[in-house]
């Protein structure tokens, strides 16, 4: 196996090494496989890159992985489709991981329309072959849709008044006229950038991002076997939210639960690791394992 060339730094490594504890010869699914960076780190532990298999639903991603991991399968998939497939062909895995929302492929290239200081098209697609963007979103949707998912995905207080003043402004065709439309709705300055959430909540919309990790939750439960370990790394509350309710309903099944905690809470980065890689900042880490039986 080749070293990756590395633009993305994996956040919580060595702390997700440790959770998932990779043992020689066991299966691997990484459902985010990105840069691979994660996925490296456990194949060099497993040593069986014929029992893994890695999903990204970005082909330019996959197009990378394809450089780096010669034996592994390589899966251009959003992952709901891929664990209802995978369930469906009865696999089972000693190990996954799930390392959500997007890599430094997608943040420091202005062209795919992630980064708020970073001028290109407003695209967010992380699968640039789906064909809603966030450029689609913030033309066409009502005022009152806008405002909506402002609210849900982005957490952002304004969103109303957001949602009115990107209408009132339309059309919208760039990352940075859309960031000072959002800017002119604050008054005061804060630590945060004021396009933060509606960037987040644009971006979560886009690529339908909660509703694919719900879904997948309980499949990727079941994916586990016996002995098996999942991680998840979540940078948004509304996102381990959803990790946290999934993970507590399936332990507190009383005798007959198979699934038990490995981090009774989130495992979150170091100072250092945040100096490092300020992208670790929001990282929260919640891990599960199935019993052996
Ligand atoms: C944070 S990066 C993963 C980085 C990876 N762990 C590493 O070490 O290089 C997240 C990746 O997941 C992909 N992704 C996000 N949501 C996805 C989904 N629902 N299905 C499949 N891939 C997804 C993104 O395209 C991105 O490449």
């Amino acid at each position: 196996m080749s070293k990756p060339k590395q633009t993305h730094i994996p956040v919580l490594m060595q702390q997700v090494l440790d959770l998932l504890a990779p043992q020689a010869g066991e299966s691997f699914l990484d459902l985010t496989a990105g840069a691979g960076g994660h996925a490296g780190a456990v194949l060099e532990l497993t040593m069986a890159p014929a029992k893994a298999t890695l999903i990204d639903r970005d082909p330019e991603a996959i197009d990378g992985l394809r450089k780096k991991f010669k034996d592994t399968s390589l899966l251009q998939s959003d992952f709901y489709s891929a664990v209802k497939e995978l369930k469906g062909q009865g696999k089972k895995y000693d190990i996954i991981l799930a390392d959500l929302g997007v890599s430094s492929l997608h943040l420091e290239h202005g062209l795919r329309g992630f980064s708020f200081n970073r001028p290109g098209p407003l695209d967010m697609r992380m699968d640039r072959g789906q064909s809603l963007s966030a450029e689609e979103i913030v033309n066409t949707w009502s005022e009152a849709d806008l405002a909506n998912i402002l609210k849900r995905y982005g957490e952002e207080r304004k969103s109303r008044q957001i949602a009115r003043k990107i209408v009132a402004q339309r059309p919208i065709h760039t990352t940075d006229q859309l960031a000072a439309v959002v800017t002119k709705t604050y008054r005061i300055r804060s630590r945060i950038h004021p396009a933060t959430r509606t960037f987040q909540a644009l971006r979560v919309a886009v690529n339908d991002e909660l509703n694919q990790l719900e879904k997948s939750l309980p499949l990727m439960l079941e994916l586990l076997a016996p002995g098996g370990r999942l991680a998840i790394i979540s940078f948004h509350s509304l996102e381990d939210r959803l990790i946290k309710q999934s993970f507590k309903a399936a332990t507190e099944q009383g005798y007959e639960a198979e699934i038990y905690a490995l981090t009774k809470k989130p495992v979150t980065a170091t100072p250092d690791e945040i100096v490092l890689n300020p992208r670790a900042r929001s990282a929260k880490l919640r891990a599960v394992a199935k019993i052996k039986k």
